[in-house]
């Protein structure tokens, strides 16, 4: 191993979200805090020296962005996902929710629906809403084994001609899923059919895990390619979420120019000093470190996995194929949402997020972080089994 990720770096003082809104959130600020989607480890030192060697220069006035930014996505995109993206498709963003809501905007008006798929990121559902739109839902399909898959009928019967865009979270969070190029395809074909709008995000797309594989939607089919906006990012992946270094690949040329003209008016495709040098730094030198760094979140999974069969069977973690969240099925301790918040916040002194923010189908569900060191990991589920007996 060349790095670890077993070292615990006190966030305390750097205003970090995690524990900054536990009081606020949670009702009290002594809780283990194993929400909100960024990982405890240190980002990795050659991003941080990237951003030192520009910090010794001393003066941040307005600057270009270089062109070896797209080069270097470019590349990333074509050896990690065999994608040929285009100089011309690709733009900056700042941050993917902000995309997503720009792009709700930009391609539909007040009053039009917008499809989401829950159990899902919460933000799919306060964005259109929070901007006057209709949210109309096709919940997953719980499979008989734990996995999810999308409901095709009912997409059909929620589906009329309001329905301008669809919001795809591609892997899924919270349940962690690398959907199944056939699946994709499927859906490119609907939506396309349909005169949707797929946002595809793509977010969690570098991270999977156990052998799965990630499509990228606009890869599926030509129908997919000219029927959607896929936004990406190396925030997760590097732990670099606070830059906010993020930006969409559009192939069909009316959806582009009508997206890119609106971002360039408002100057919105313009990326901060330091998102161009972290990008560059992370997809240039970051093949070790990602590697390991799925390596030892596996092995959290692993060791997780292991604890709750051994120390609380009655909590079924779903094994995710992508990310380092963990969807914690809690059905079985038969307890009703209100007991549930009680034995996780108040006797476990954990801070998770409980899975009825996500929406239909996330009752009874925790989803709990796991790109941690494997002694907090060990700590949380300490005080949980304690909590439980
Ligand atoms: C699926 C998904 N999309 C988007 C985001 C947030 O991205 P950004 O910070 O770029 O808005 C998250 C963060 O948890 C996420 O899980």
């Amino acid at each position: 191993m060349t790095y670890s990720f077993d070292k615990i770096i006190d966030r305390r003082g750097s205003n970090d979200l995690k524990h900054g809104v536990l009081l606020e959130r949670y009702g009290r600020s002594d809780l283990l805090p194993l929400w909100v989607a960024d990982m405890d480890f240190e980002t990795p030192p050659f991003i941080t020296e990237a951003l030192r060697q520009r910090l010794d220069h001393s003066l941040f006035g307005y600057t270009v962005v270089p062109e070896e930014l797209w080069d270097t996505i470019i590349r990333w995109v074509h050896d990690h996902h065999q994608w040929d993206i285009r100089r011309e498709w690709l733009t900056y963003i700042p941050g993917i929710v902000k995309g997503i809501g720009m792009a709700v905007n930009i391609f539909s008006k007040e009053g039009d629906k917008v499809i989401i798929q829950p159990p899902v990121y919460h933000p799919f559902r306060l964005t259109p809403q929070g901007n006057g739109r209709k949210v109309v839902y096709n919940p997953l399909k719980r499979l008989p084994d734990g996995n999810y898959d999308m409901d095709f009928e009912q997409l059909e019967q929620i589906t009329d001609e309001q329905c301008k865009i669809l919001i795809l979270s591609n892997p899924h969070n919270p349940a962690g899923i690398c959907w199944k190029e056939e699946t994709l395809r499927r859906l490119a074909h609907f939506c396309y059919q349909h005169g949707i709008l797929v946002l595809s995000d793509e977010i969690h797309s570098d991270m999977a895990l156990f052998g799965n594989r990630h499509v990228p939607f606009a890869t599926v089919s030509e129908e997919a390619a000219q029927c959607s906006i896929t936004f990406g990012a190396p925030s997760k992946t590097f732990n670099i979420a606070g830059i906010v270094s993020s930006y969409a690949i559009v192939p069909n040329d009316t959806i582009r120019r009508r997206f890119y003209t609106w971002l360039e008016a408002n100057e919105l495709n313009d990326p901060p000093l330091f998102s161009p040098i972290a990008t560059i730094a992370a997809y240039q030198q970051g093949e070790t470190w990602l590697k390991e760094m799925l390596d030892y979140v596996e092995g959290n999974i692993r060791f997780l996995e292991d604890f709750f069969q051994q120390h609380l069977p009655k909590i079924k973690p779903l094994r995710p194929q992508a990310s380092f969240l963990v969807w914690l099925d809690c059905r079985g301790l038969g307890f009703t949402h209100e007991q549930l918040i009680d034995l996780f916040v108040n006797k476990a002194h954990l801070a998770l997020n409980d899975g009825e923010m996500f929406g239909a189908g996330g009752e009874g569900f925790m989803r709990m972080n796991v790109g941690t060191p494997r002694s907090v990991l060990l700590q949380a589920l300490l005080q949980l089994k304690e909590a439980t007996s």
